[in-house]
Parts: C-alpha cells; structure tokens; sequence
C-alpha cells in the first residue's frame, strides 16, 4: 500500500442550490442548503484513501462544532489524523458553495487553515519523509507551500503540486515540484504572458492541465497529448479536481507512467461527479476499475 501525505485545507462546505446566481443587491430563492466535509486538502485525502491508497493528512481545525465533525468525517473514511491539531480560539475553514445552472461557485474562508505554517509542517515532517508521494493545494499560506516543497526535495519525496484557488508561485516551488496539475484558468495565472503550448514544453512530464470534460494535457517530450476524460451524468463538479489530484498521486506512487495515472484519474474524477458533495462521488478503488 503506498502512502499518500496530504498537506492542505480541512473545512466545512455550507451548499446551497439555486436556479440561477443573484446579482448584487438581490434576493433569489434556493432549494436547498446542506452542510458536507470539503477543502481541497481533505477532498484528496479522503479521494486517496478510498482508492486504497495510506493517506496522512497535515492540516488544522478551528475548535468550533465543524472541527470534531470535520475530524470525525476524515477518520471515517480511513484517513489518519495524528497531524490534524485544533486550533484554539479560531473557527474551522469554509466554503460558501452556490450550485446552480450546471456548476459551482465558491467563496472560502480560510479559518485554522491558515495556521498550517512551515513550522507547522516541521512538526510533521516524518509524514513527508515517510511518504511515498506528496499532494498540496492552494488554500493554505503560500510559505507554507514553499516550505513543503523544500522538505520534499530534501527528502527526496515527489511533490504533486495543485495550485488552486489560482496564485503565481515563485520558480524554485516550480521546479520543485515532481508535478503540476493546474486547470486552464490557474494555468494563465501560474505562467502569465506564456502560451499554453510554451509552458507544456517548459515542464515536459511534469505540467498536466486539467481541461474538464475535455481531459487532461501534457507535453511528452517529444509531443502535446490529450488524455480524454470519461462521459458522466454530472450532479455536481465540486471535488472533481482533488479526486483527480489525488488519484493521479496514488496511480505515480504505484508506479504507473503517467499517461495510465492520468487515464486512472480521468476515470475516478468522471465518478465522483456522478453525486452530490465534494465527497459524495468519490469512488473506491474497485467503482474505477470496474468502470
Ligand atoms: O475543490 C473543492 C473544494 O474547494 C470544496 O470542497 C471547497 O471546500 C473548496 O474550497
């Protein structure tokens, strides 16, 4: 079994459903609103484990009710929590997530999360040097994400890097990095002024742009692929990507080349669409390959 270290946000979605988005200053009627798990750091850990994968994540909580429901929930779905400390005085993360005409919104409220500092992540680091692959994500300080990125180099630990939300990195965390997985929007934002094409081949094997239900892209060396996605009833995109984030790690980490760990990811994101939360369609490691 491999071990996947997740380095990244822990927070509770509050989802509401609409027809349509209200435009400032206006009222709609919703039809619904749920409370799930999310953050992106946790979407992958759970996404991992359920694939079959160890997954260890590194994250904060605040010390309010969504903490021990949000910790409650990772061990639930087999994910260790050694380095999952509250934090005192302080609300957990959230999502603010609207659905409705066919995607998601979000509006995120760091909370604990942004007291996953790099000295937050020293304390954890025998989960990293005992990894065999490392997934991080956006939503927590950008020093922290550089650190993490020294510390994988150091020990020599592969570092999937999930810049989202969107934010530029500095070159080193770049290069750090075993892999990059933006969407076409982060992308822009990642290598601004470049063309999609020059920055593939800047990063050959190593930049996967994620295009949605066009599947994911990447420059081999030698030539520009497309790994096509799979078609799916989609009931909600949120957590797409950190299945896909995180199925990927698990697929590099058993040793697959990549354009089989890309197809493995394809198949698992085009699942975990098929229902409702971020979590909610995250397949198990027999759904993908049954499918
Ligand atoms: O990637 C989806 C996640 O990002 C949601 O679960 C939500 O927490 C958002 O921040």
């Amino acid at each position: 079994m491999v071990q996947v270290t997740v380095i990244g946000s822990v927070s509770m979605d509050l989802v509401v459903t609409a027809d349509k988005r209200p435009l400032a200053g206006e009222t709609i009627l919703g039809h619904s609103f749920e409370t799930v798990p999310g953050g992106k750091g946790a979407n992958q850990a759970v996404a991992a484990s359920r694939l079959g994968a160890k997954a260890v994540m590194i994250g904060r909580v605040g010390d309010d009710v969504y903490g021990g429901a949000i910790l409650e929930n990772l061990r639930k779905n087999g994910v260790s929590t050694q380095y999952v400390e509250p934090v005192t005085d302080c609300a957990s993360g959230t999502a603010h997530i609207t659905l409705a005409e066919g995607d998601n919104s979000i509006i995120f409220v760091k909370g604990a999360n942004d007291f996953v500092t790099p000295a937050y992540v020293e304390k954890a680091k025998e989960a990293i040097r005992t990894a065999d692959i490392v997934l991080i994500q956006h939503e927590i300080p950008p020093e922290t994400v550089e650190y993490a990125a020294t510390i994988c180099e150091k020990y020599d630990v592969p570092l999937v890097l999930n810049p989202a939300p969107a934010r530029q990195i500095p070159k080193e965390v770049t290069e750090k990095a075993a892999f990059l997985t933006p969407n076409e929007h982060e992308c822009k934002v990642l290598f601004e002024g470049m063309s999609r094409t020059d920055a593939l081949k800047r990063y050959p094997n190593k930049l996967i742009i994620t295009e949605g239900e066009n599947g994911a892209r990447y420059f081999d060396g030698s030539e520009e692929k497309v790994v096509p996605s799979f078609p799916a009833e989609t009931v909600d995109t949120t957590g797409a990507g950190d299945t896909f984030n995180a199925a990927f790690a698990v697929a590099v980490a058993e040793g697959k080349e990549i354009g089989e760990a890309l197809r493995f990811a394809n198949r698992a994101a085009s699942l975990s669409v098929t229902k409702f939360g971020a979590q909610g369609g995250m397949p198990t490691r027999e759904e993908v390959e049954g499918q």
